[in-house]
């Protein structure tokens, strides 16, 4: 088989820093990191002291999830103030606290956004509710007119991403029926309506509020909802998207009208002193697709999907790849890498579970760390969690759960507070006698993050280990790769200066002819007379010579 060419390519502009290019950013999810006050829910205070582990982990920034005042309904994606830090989560002064001992210590701090859609407890919808049909007050969302002889049908037929319609009818006091509302996600997430310049103004002061107190970017929730298609024509029967899943193109996502949107929000971003990055979370088509919005003027990073549903192939793996790498070289911007995050099964568990799902979760991780562009890790990845299956019904609290008719659980199970240290549960997330808001498995005290730190053979120290390399070899982060030629279920490929990586999907040991020094491994590998000898699921990192 030929050698392929390389794939992907350094953009014109890398000879400026722009960190967001490399950079290894751990998303933290604050209700489940750390809680400093025993109430059984993580907080900014607790995130701060904790900070220090994250960098000896060696990453490079943090990602936090949505702190902001909020009923929780969606986890906190259901902001009430968008300026204010929910008090079960601390305060402004909290995390004006944290941000400055994360830029101590040598770590960004990204933030969410969440502009589709507020919590149904935000002053604006109550206005809206409180106002009458046609108000002003209501166009600030989607309000319309139900079809059907009584207005008792939803104005179309779009459903909810949680289950159920994407329409709630309002009733007034009396329980008279009048207008609904459209919601993509849960009932108490009412989507604005964005070609509002209100909605616009609103979103650029409070991009500038939270740039103002230090941010150095923002994760910017559902970024290909904002705009729908104006007419809100039908969809095709079959056709609901699914979280993180976007196949289809649906009149409510990926609509041409949101690029502008990014454009102003980058001019925004860019009129602050040093780099403040914008990531995108959109789940659409294709990678082409998700390129348009890392043109120039638009955002920096987007979430690889593709990359994180990719099944457990080399084939498909290494088009996935091919084809992210390609897609971003063509708009100069660099690809993102992620196994897991808080909506879908941690990759231990999706990859087999058990021995098999840990040791192909360590394979991928090494695959992940080794490629192009820049990194996302989420909390409890870095200590090889499973996701939790057999939370009891009455702790589940995603809104899937009870919008599916309790047929889907939803995503609690990777939600699970963290273990830190100790021996039983819930090991030292939050003070003595803290009950968590979900049960940690008591199975878990193997795994927390004192009894891996000293163990050589930990997958704490695989991270660290894989994190200081990062740091330490120039052939890694931004940049290209060349595919080596490798047996069937193996891809193997080279960064320069001097670096390869090697993984073995296949089921069987292989033998591969590379020699140098063996840098990292996921798992036992040998190098026997000029050839890297890999067992299955196992990923090597090598030093090969200039
Ligand atoms: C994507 C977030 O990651 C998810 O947790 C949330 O439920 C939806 N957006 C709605 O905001």
């Amino acid at each position: 088989m030929p050698t392929a060419p390389e794939s992907g390519s350094p953009s014109p502009t890398t000879a400026q820093r722009e960190w967001w290019r490399d950079a290894v950013i751990y998303q933290i999810y604050v209700r489940s990191f750390a809680d400093s006050n025993g109430d059984g829910e993580g907080d900014l205070p607790g995130i701060r002291e904790r900070l220090p582990e994250l960098a000896e982990l060696g990453v490079d920034a943090v990602w936090l999830t949505p702190f902001y005042v909020s009923p929780l309904a969606d986890g906190g994606y259901d902001v009430a103030d968008y300026r204010g830090v929910d008090p079960r989560f601390g305060t402004l002064a909290d995390f004006d606290d944290l941000t400055a001992t994360a830029h101590e210590l040598g770590l960004r701090v990204i933030i969410d956004i969440v502009p589709n859609h507020t919590s149904s407890a935000h002053r604006w919808f109550a206005e809206a509710v409180a106002a009458e049909p046609g108000a002003p007050a209501r166009s600030r969302y989607i309000f319309r007119p139900g079809r059907g002889p009584d207005g008792d049908e939803p104005p179309n037929n779009w459903e909810s991403i949680f289950g159920g319609p994407a329409w709630t009818r309002l009733k007034r006091p009396d329980g008279t029926p009048e207008e609904w509302y459209l919601h993509l996600f849960d009932p108490e997430q009412p989507d604005l309506d964005w070609t509002r310049q209100e909605v616009h103004d609103e979103f650029d002061d409070v991009l500038r509020f939270w740039l103002d107190r230090g941010v150095d970017g923002f994760r910017i929730d559902v970024a290909h909802g904002l705009v729908k298609d104006p007419g809100l024509p039908d969809i095709p029967e079959g056709q609901k998207a699914g979280l993180l899943n976007g196949t289809n193109r649906l009149p409510y996502f990926d609509q041409d009208g949101v690029h502008e949107i990014y454009r102003r929000w980058s001019a925004i971003a860019d009129s602050y002193p040093g780099e403040r990055a914008l990531v995108a979370e959109a789940w659409v088509e294709d990678a082409q697709r998700v390129a348009r919005y890392l043109r120039p003027d638009e955002l920096h990073q987007a979430f690889n999907f593709e990359y994180l549903n990719a099944e457990w192939d080399s084939d498909v793996l290494r088009q996935v790849i091919d084809g992210s790498l390609a897609a971003n070289g063509v708009v100069g911007a660099p690809t993102t890498w992620v196994l897991s995050n808080h909506d879908v099964t941690r990759h231990v568990t999706r990859f087999g579970g058990g021995e098999d799902g840990l040791r192909r979760a360590r394979a991928a991780t090494l695959l992940t760390l080794a490629l192009p562009g820049s990194a996302y890790l989420y909390q409890g990845e870095e200590l090889g969690l499973p996701e939790v299956t057999d939370l009891p019904d009455d702790a589940l609290q995603d809104p899937t759960w009870e919008r599916s008719g309790r047929t889907e659980r939803g995503r609690d199970g990777c939600r699970v507070p963290l273990p830190w240290e100790g021996s039983e549960p819930p090991f030292g997330f939050g003070p003595d006698g803290t009950v968590p808001w979900l049960p940690v498995p008591a199975e878990w005290a193997g795994l927390t993050r004192e009894a891996q730190r000293e163990d050589p053979d930990s997958t704490l120290s695989m991270y660290t280990a894989a994190l200081r390399a990062r740091r330490g070899f120039a052939a890694l982060g931004d940049g290209a790769l060349t595919w080596i030629d490798a047996p069937p279920g193996v891809l193997a490929f080279r960064r320069e200066p001097g670096f390869a990586c090697a993984i073995n999907l296949s089921e069987d040991e292989a033998v591969l002819a590379l020699t140098g020094e063996l840098l990292l491994a996921s798992g036992k590998v040998e190098l026997r007379g000029g050839a890297l000898v890999l067992p299955a699921d196992t990923t090597a990192w090598l030093s090969i010579g200039y």
